[in-house]
């Protein structure tokens, strides 16, 4: 890819999240804005017509078959991402996909050895790992700040109406608190700990997805992790990282975080981060798949493929514990 060029994106699905990234693209210099597709050529025509791109298609086939295309996001429903991906990596696009990736690790397996096999840049949209709070707390742990980590608790649960049309509520679509919200909290906590020795977990499953989900996970010399996520209440959904000299703090909503607040081994503070979005949180994301595409790099040193099929791993075992399985895997 030329240097001095912009980087053509696609957008597939105009849903809520397409929504917020096509209005932090619109703020990404290096970004320009060229085509939507939607199931609906209507939808497809709005969406372009509020953002701005250049050009709107009825069917996401159509969109995968533009040649000017550099880069998809996919904006899709879980059980979509496969194949959505499948599609735009086989017409030689490279891909930024939504959390979670797929529905599955052997989805994911799938996806990323064609992108190996095409020489094509696929990454996971965990924009989390690319905001600056994230990367401040990454760089203290590197740094020994808070010696060796013992415990990590990270929480994402709220009160969300229950809606049976909502992808959320649907098991066709992938829906349920593990794939949506705890995939958050297991990936900080995959990427400090990596793959656990054994994972004990328990569900609340109603309807064919998981309402809320408790998760314990165990490491060698009695290190543990836990998360708690669902759809039925709030919790301060904060993370903290415990070590031997200290902890961090991840604040309210430690996935859109804004602060991270180091502390010593008697609890005291002794360094605190905040940072302003730019935009809206999302352009950080943005700026990775560009610093990526630009210099030519197939996968993301933030988001490796390693850190988002462990995560997918540890997902597959808690579904498995559950008996719970997708429509689309039976
Ligand atoms: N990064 C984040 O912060 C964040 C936040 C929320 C969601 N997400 C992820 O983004 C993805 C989409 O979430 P969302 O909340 O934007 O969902 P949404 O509002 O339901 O939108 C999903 C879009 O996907 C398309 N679609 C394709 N097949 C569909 C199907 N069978 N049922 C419904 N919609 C279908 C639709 O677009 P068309 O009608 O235009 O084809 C729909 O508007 C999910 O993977 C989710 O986990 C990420």
């Amino acid at each position: 890819m030329q240097n001095n060029r912009k980087i053509r994106w696609g957008i597939i699905g105009t849903g809520r999240i397409a929504h917020t990234f096509a209005e932090a693209l619109s703020g990404c210099e290096e970004a320009e804005l060229y085509a939507v597709a939607s199931r609906t050529a209507q939808k497809a025509a709005d969406f372009a017509e509020k953002f701005g791109f250049l050009k709107s298609y009825g069917s996401y086939a159509e969109l995968a078959q533009d040649e000017n295309i550099d880069v998809v996001y996919i904006a899709t429903p879980m059980s979509s991402h496969c194949h959505d991906a499948k599609l735009c990596l086989a017409h030689d696009k490279n891909v930024l996909c939504e959390k979670s990736v797929t529905l599955n690790l052997h989805q994911l397996e799938e996806l990323l050895e064609l992108a190996k096999m095409k020489n094509l840049f696929f990454m996971e949209a965990m924009w989390m790992k690319c905001r600056p709070a994230y990367r401040k707390a990454m760089e203290w742990l590197k740094a020994g700040r808070i010696g060796q980590v013992r415990y990590i608790k990270a929480d994402f649960s709220n009160f969300v109406p229950f809606d049976a049309n909502d992808r959320l509520f649907r098991a066709d679509c992938g829906g349920g608190a593990l794939l949506d919200l705890a995939v958050y909290p297991l990936t900080l906590i995959y990427d400090v700990l990596a793959s656990p020795d054994s994972i004990i977990s328990n569900a609340n499953i109603q309807n064919g997805i998981d309402w809320s989900n408790h998760i314990l996970l165990r490491y060698p010399d009695g290190v543990f992790a836990s998360v708690d996520s669902g759809f039925e209440i709030p919790l301060r959904n904060n993370a903290v990282i415990s070590g031997t000299d200290g902890m961090i703090l991840f604040g309210d909503w430690f996935l859109c975080t804004r602060d991270v607040t180091l502390y010593d081994r008697a609890g005291t503070e002794t360094e605190s981060c905040h940072f302003e979005n730019r935009i809206n949180g999302y352009e950080y994301e943005i700026e990775e798949v560009h610093h990526c595409l630009k210099n030519n790099l197939k996968e993301s040193t933030l988001i490796p493929y390693q850190s988002t099929a462990g995560v997918m791993k540890i997902m597959d075992e808690c579904r498995k514990q559950w008996g719970l399985s997708f429509p689309e895997e039976s």
